[in-house]
């Protein structure tokens, strides 16, 4: 099979997508595909218009190969690609439109407003604690956590993980519960709870993605009602956002209980890196990375 391994582009999330798309070409040779790497740019249409591959394997993160217009390109080219479609992608990447669809549902997520970054220096927009984050990027980029005794006249710079300043404007939440869960969910199922425990921080950037800053615990030590909570909401999730393949919904949890978790958001374009976690959740279930990239085309095919 032609499998062409979309990558790149130009999302604050590059690097993590190159090693995403690196991970998923490595695996295609393996399982014996025509594999060819693409590092999306602008001409990205045209590229693979000549290749005509049989998938589109997407291994992108953030915008544009995140948020519904990579796949608005790919549906226009008639090609077929894994992971979720325009719907699906348009409404995910955004966290505040999220959960206009699934706190209807019943699914706890965390109340959140919408602020103007410029508006931060006149006063907090939520009582402390609570987590400013742009609503449409990944992997904590631009995400600070402004605390009681954050220094005021300047509670983001002080706390920020990454460039908050080029965010006009940004979802302020609540920061809810004291711990971090995440659960993937392959062609409707649930994999497993991974539980996050960074060495030092929260799960920022760098805790994602270097070995050793963050302990995972695969499957969560955790109560089984709320186990089994977080799986059905990530299930719920997935279907109320229309979404294909995989996704993965992370989670925050206050030990009350199932009544003490809530969603963050569910990612359509999950990590694919040799640390991340879909990878981590499908060996669980004794699937390898390979089975796993099988999978994921497959589920694309079907
Ligand atoms: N946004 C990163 C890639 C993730 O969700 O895994
Ligand atoms: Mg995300």
């Amino acid at each position: 099979m032609k499998v062409a391994v979309l990558m790149g582009g130009w999302s604050a999330e590059r690097e993590v997508s190159l090693m995403s798309g690196r991970g998923v070409a490595k695996a295609c040779r393996t399982l014996g595909h025509e594999t060819h790497e693409i590092d999306m740019d602008r001409d990205v249409a045209a590229v693979l218009s000549a290749l005509a591959p049989d998938i589109v394997f997407n291994a992108l993160h953030g915008v544009p190969g995140e948020d519904g217009t990579v796949q608005g390109m790919l549906d226009m080219l008639g090609l077929r690609y894994t992971h979720s479609g325009v719907a699906a992608s348009v409404v995910a990447i955004d966290k505040e439109l999220t959960k206009r669809v699934l706190v209807p549902a019943g699914i706890r997520m965390p109340e959140g407003r919408i602020v103007e970054t410029e508006s931060l220096h006149a006063g907090d927009p939520l009582p402390r604690p609570y987590v400013l984050k742009p609503v449409n990027e990944g992997s904590s980029v631009g995400i600070a956590i402004v605390t009681a005794d954050s220094n005021y006249g300047d509670p983001i710079a002080r706390d920020a993980a990454g460039p908050w300043q080029d965010f006009k404007t940004l979802l302020a939440e609540p920061f809810v519960g004291t711990r971090e869960l995440t659960v993937a969910v392959l062609g409707d199922r649930p994999l497993a709870v991974t539980e996050l425990i960074p060495t030092r921080g929260f799960y920022d950037f760098d805790a994602k993605y270097t070995e050793g800053l963050t302990e995972h615990r695969c499957p969560a030590d955790l109560p089984q009602d709320v186990a089994a909570r977080a799986m059905a909401d990530a299930v719920k999730a997935h279907q109320l956002l229309g979404c294909e393949g995989v996704s993965r919904s992370d989670f925050r949890y206050d030990d009350q209980g199932p009544e003490g978790l809530y969603l963050l958001e569910t990612n359509t374009q999950p990590g694919m890196t040799p640390l991340s976690l879909v990878p981590e959740q499908a060996r669980h279930v004794g699937m390898t990375y390979e089975h796993l990239v099988q999978r994921i085309i497959d589920e694309a095919l079907e």
